[in-house]
């Protein structure tokens, strides 16, 4: 039976954690903010972005949502991060992806003011990060290192396989795996869309990362016995037994991986709560520097 590790439970602790800091910042006259930028109408991204008010809302932070129509100008959206830049209320800027009014979504995410960029896609913060040299991390990988350390799981020299490479969270939660901290310190391999026989390598994995989209694609015997499973995937799958007429699965076939791992996070309830819990960590780290804490 593997240990269940319960991202709303830490997500929960963390936000219990974080009110004297709030307190703190407010001491000094200032109230954490974060500034949340929806491009369109994306059902899904609307029910994101309302979550991250209401958790700033919860929390006592300032928050604020621009709402923009799918078909708006790249100039109307640069223009907008270049006021909230400035704007000494806002700690945290955060443009929700996708974006569907640009072709190019780097070049919005580098407009982002570096020391707002609470996001970490900021061309300079993904820098810092592989360097190691940063402050602030990308959200979902700095939930699963989080993860990882709040459940003292012993990640030093073990053998971690990521399995997938996007921006959002193959490559820098490989890059956090392998650097020198708690939580990391990994030997890390990153397996893809072009990698031949995956389960070869994710049957090496100690500890197993999966960011692939894909609903229920590892198996449990894709994995070897007393991994720890970090399933990043949050998939729809129909299910005419629910009234919604869907059930959220993860990446990871939980019934068959639960039975070989020795940890693992279900879906829903594992990475997810832990994602926007960072997003405020984000924003009230950047709000200490502000105030000089
Ligand atoms: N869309 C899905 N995940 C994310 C995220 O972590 N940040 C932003 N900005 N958009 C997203």
């Amino acid at each position: 039976m593997a240990i269940i590790i319960d991202g709303k439970k830490t997500a929960e602790e963390m936000r219990k954690e974080f009110a004297s800091r709030i307190s703190a910042v407010k001491a000094k006259g200032h109230v954490p903010g974060l500034a949340v930028v929806l491009v369109g109408e994306d059902p899904a991204s609307e029910v994101y972005v309302r979550m991250k008010g209401k958790a700033c809302e919860e929390l006592g932070m300032h928050s604020e949502t621009i709402k923009l129509p799918a078909d708006c100008s790249e100039k109307t959206l640069m223009d907008v991060i270049d006021r909230l830049n400035t704007d000494d209320k806002i700690d945290g800027i955060l443009v929700q992806h996708p974006i569907p009014c640009v072709k190019d979504e780097s070049g919005v995410f580098n407009r982002i003011n570096p020391a707002k960029d609470v996001d970490c896609f900021n061309a300079i913060n993904v820098g810092r990060l592989v360097i190691g040299d940063g402050y602030l991390f990308p959200c979902t990988p700095a939930g699963c290192i989080e993860l990882l350390k709040r459940y003292k799981i012993d990640t030093k020299g073990k053998h971690a396989v990521v399995v997938g490479r996007s921006n959002i969270v193959g490559k820098p939660v490989a890059n956090l795996l392998m650097q020198k901290i708690e939580g990391g310190n990994c030997t890390t391999t990153v397996v893809h869309t072009a990698t031949k026989d995956i389960a070869s390598f994710t049957k090496q994995a100690d500890i197993l990362v999966v960011a692939a989209g894909r609903p229920d694609y590892i198996k449990g015997d894709m994995i070897k016995d007393g991994a720890v499973v970090i399933d990043v995937g949050i998939n729809r799958v129909a299910d005419a037994s629910k009234k919604s007429g869907f059930r959220l699965v993860g990446d990871c076939e939980y019934a068959t991986c639960e039975k070989k791992a020795s940890a693992i996070t279900p879906v829903p309830g594992g990475v997810g709560p832990m994602t926007i819990t960072m997003l405020m960590h984000n924003t009230i780290l950047s709000a200490e520097k502000r105030v000089g804490i």
